[in-house]
């Protein structure tokens, strides 16, 4: 017979209900004040506050609990310079040729380009790779589940956290991302699926006006 050993969990301390409200709202509220932001200082940022942001992240909900995330982090300046300059080379191609007249279209309202100058100032270049395979001991070597959904569930709890030690973070996905893997050493059977840029705003930093139009409650949710 199996051995599911479980215990017990009583769940987390009540609340009265007008607290839940308050709380929940505050959390929203925290998190309207998020921007993604192209524009970063060279300030140092504490390796401490990377390490718990991404041992927030590695609490997310995973399927079968496999956990399939790996987060690389580049702190180095010579490793920053190559990142920016493959990220830069794609993106030269992506921009130019590669993509569609209506992906352009619809990166217009944010002013990106091919300039990725960023990912050479910003103190801190976390890397997420999601494991095809793997398993939750570190010799296993299992099939995962639910990969894409397991790493973005884990990248959104790794920017709230980066968020609540007021960092500013972005998300950047240079197309295509195989050059990653050679960068961050890491082997083929893992997926680069994002590089979230984190550290102070510049000085002079703007955000796009287009990113603060976010969907109403009544457009993104259905009560049934
Ligand atoms: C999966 C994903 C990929 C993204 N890739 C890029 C990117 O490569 N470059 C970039 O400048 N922003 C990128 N972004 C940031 C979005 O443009 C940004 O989240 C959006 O405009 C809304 O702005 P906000 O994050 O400030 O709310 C990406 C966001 C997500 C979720």
């Amino acid at each position: 017979m199996l051995d599911h050993p479980a215990i017990p969990w009583p769940g987390l301390p009540t609340l009265p209900d007008a607290e839940r409200i308050a709380r929940a709202q505050g959390v929203r509220d925290q998190l309207r004040t998020r921007r993604t932001c192209r524009y970063f200082s060279d300030t140092a940022v504490p390796r401490a506050v990377i390490e718990a942001a991404i041992e927030a992240a590695g609490t997310a909900p995973s399927g079968a609990n496999h956990q399939p995330w790996h987060f690389a982090v580049i702190g180095s300046a010579a490793r920053k310079a190559e990142i920016r300059a493959a990220a830069e080379e794609e993106e030269r191609a992506f921009y130019t040729s590669k993509a569609s007249a209506e992906w352009i279209e619809a990166l217009a309202p944010l002013g990106t380009d091919a300039d990725k100058s960023y990912l050479a100032v910003a103190p801190w270049l976390i890397v997420i790779f999601g494991q095809r395979r793997g398993g939750i001991l570190p010799d296993d070597d299992r099939q995962n589940y639910y990969v894409m959904e397991s790493v973005g569930i884990a990248t959104g709890f790794l920017l709230a956290a980066l968020h609540a030690a007021n960092l500013a973070t972005l998300t950047h996905t240079p197309n295509p991302m195989r050059f990653l893997n050679t960068l961050c050493g890491r082997p083929a059977s893992e997926k680069p699926v994002m590089i979230v840029v984190a550290g102070h705003a510049a000085a002079d930093a703007t955000v796009p006006r287009h990113a603060l139009r976010k969907k109403p409650l009544e457009q993104i949710a259905s009560w049934l």
